[in-house]
This record gives structure tokens, C-alpha cells and sequence, in this order.
């Protein structure tokens, strides 16, 4: 999918709206009642998830590599006002690649949370170590995908499409465990239904919870 395209519709979609709904619901029961000082979102697209959940942070950062993703988000945050411009910010920079530059500090962020953008990524556990070493000792990783796909349906329509369709619990657990963090909570958060080859599926969005221990 080109994300730079699909920026300027990506919050239309209804369905869309609600699985972001329900994914922030989980997340803010999950965190309880304390707030944190930082959040990264990773795969932000336009920051939809975040801007519900501003209310238990200090500051957000929407990680993306779709510059038309990050300019939506901007547009969103810019039209909440100056309070929130200087609380949730977004940053373009790329946690699979090799190159540290622009990343926050080693142990800076308290929160890590992604939805829909993991099964993008080549490389699960290698992204997930960057995010074990992000992370402050305690801190807590939310990541919400897709649940194992098996017949690839879902992305079936996307020749373009080059990550994984989906994961299994056990092997998202497998992943987490191998980045370091600690018993990883698999539950189902949502699930998505789609229109395909004449009759329609139902594709369930797994919410994974997991901790970097002290
Ligand atoms: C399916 S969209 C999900 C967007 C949003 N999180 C949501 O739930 O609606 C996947 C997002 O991941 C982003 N993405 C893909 N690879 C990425 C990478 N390596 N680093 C950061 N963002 C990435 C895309 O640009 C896109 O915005």
C-alpha cells in the first residue's frame, strides 16, 4: 500500500475508526490509572491512536516513515492548538534501519505502543530489541496486529504488500521473548471484517502486552 496516498482518506474509513477506538480503550486499561512520562507510537499513519490517549502522557512521539502519514498527523495536532503541538510530536525517523540519527535516547520512553504497523516490518525481533532498548527498565510495549492470516487474503489484493500476514500468538510471544521482554499477554482486540471473493472474513487483531524488567 502506498501510506503516502492513503494519508488524506486513512481516518474515513469507519471501520478503521473503530478498531483505533477499541485498540485505545485496551491500551488505556492496560496502562491503569498512573500517567507516563513518554509515549512512542510506532507506525503512528496519522496519529489517530495517539490523540486519544494524550491524556496519560506528557508527550508523544508518532514515529512514521510516510511523510504524507506524519503531515495528516501534523495537520491533526496543529488544528488541536499549541498545548498539544508541544506534547505530541512527530518524528520521522526510521527504528528498522541501521542509522541511530534522529532517534530518541537509549532508555527515554516509558511506553512503546503500535497498531497495524509490525507485520510491515522485514525484521520483527530486530525491531523489537530497538524497542526493548528504548524502553526504560519497566517499560511497557503494547503492540496490536494482525492475527495470523493463513490463506494472505487480508493483504491479498496488495502485490505491493512484502511483510508478514500476521502472527500467531505463540510466535508473537516467541518474538518478545527473544528481544528480551519479558511474558508477553496475547488477546483478541478487535476483529476486522472484509469484503473478499464474493463473501466476507473476519480477520482478528491480536493485542500483545509485554514489559522490559528492570
Ligand atoms: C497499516 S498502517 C497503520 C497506521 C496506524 N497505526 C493505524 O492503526 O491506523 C501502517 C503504518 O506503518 C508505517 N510504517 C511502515 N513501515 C514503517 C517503518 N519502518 N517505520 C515507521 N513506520 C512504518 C506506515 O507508513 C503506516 O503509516
Amino acid at each position: 500500500m502506498d501510506f503516502d496516498a492513503a494519508a488524506a482518506t486513512w481516518d474515513d474509513d469507519e471501520q478503521r475508526a473503530r478498531r483505533t477506538q477499541a485498540i485505545a480503550a485496551e491500551i488505556r486499561s492496560r496502562l491503569g490509572e498512573r500517567t507516563y512520562h513518554r509515549a512512542l507510537d510506532f507506525g503512528s499513519g496519522t496519529g489517530a491512536l495517539s490523540l486519544l490517549l494524550t491524556d496519560r502522557f506528557d508527550e508523544i512521539l508518532l514515529v512514521d516513515t510516510s511523510p504524507g502519514m506524519l503531515a495528516a498527523a501534523a495537520g491533526k495536532i496543529a488544528a488541536a492548538g499549541p498545548a498539544l503541538a508541544a506534547r505530541v510530536r512527530p518524528l520521522p525517523v526510521d527504528l528498522t534501519s541501521h542509522d541511530p540519527a534522529g532517534r530518541p535516547e537509549p532508555g527515554s520512553v516509558d511506553v512503546v505502543y503500535t497498531s497495524m504497523a509490525l507485520h510491515h516490518v522485514p525484521d520483527v525481533v530486530r525491531l523489537l530489541r530497538t524497542f526493548h532498548a528504548l524502553l526504560a527498565p519497566g517499560g511497557l510495549l503494547l503492540v496490536a496486529d494482525l492475527a495470523a492470516d493463513a490463506d494472505g487474503s487480508y493483504h491479498g489484493h496488495d502485490e505491493a504488500f512484502g511483510g508478514h500476514h500476521g502472527f500467531a500468538p505463540a510466535d508473537l510471544r516467541t518474538a518478545l521473548s527473544a528481544a528480551g521482554f519479558a511474558t508477553a499477554e496475547v488477546s483478541t482486540v478487535f476483529v476486522v471484517r472484509r469484503a473478499v471473493d464474493g463473501g466476507e472474513r473476519d480477520y482478528p487483531v491480536l493485542l500483545a502486552v509485554a514489559s522490559r524488567v528492570p
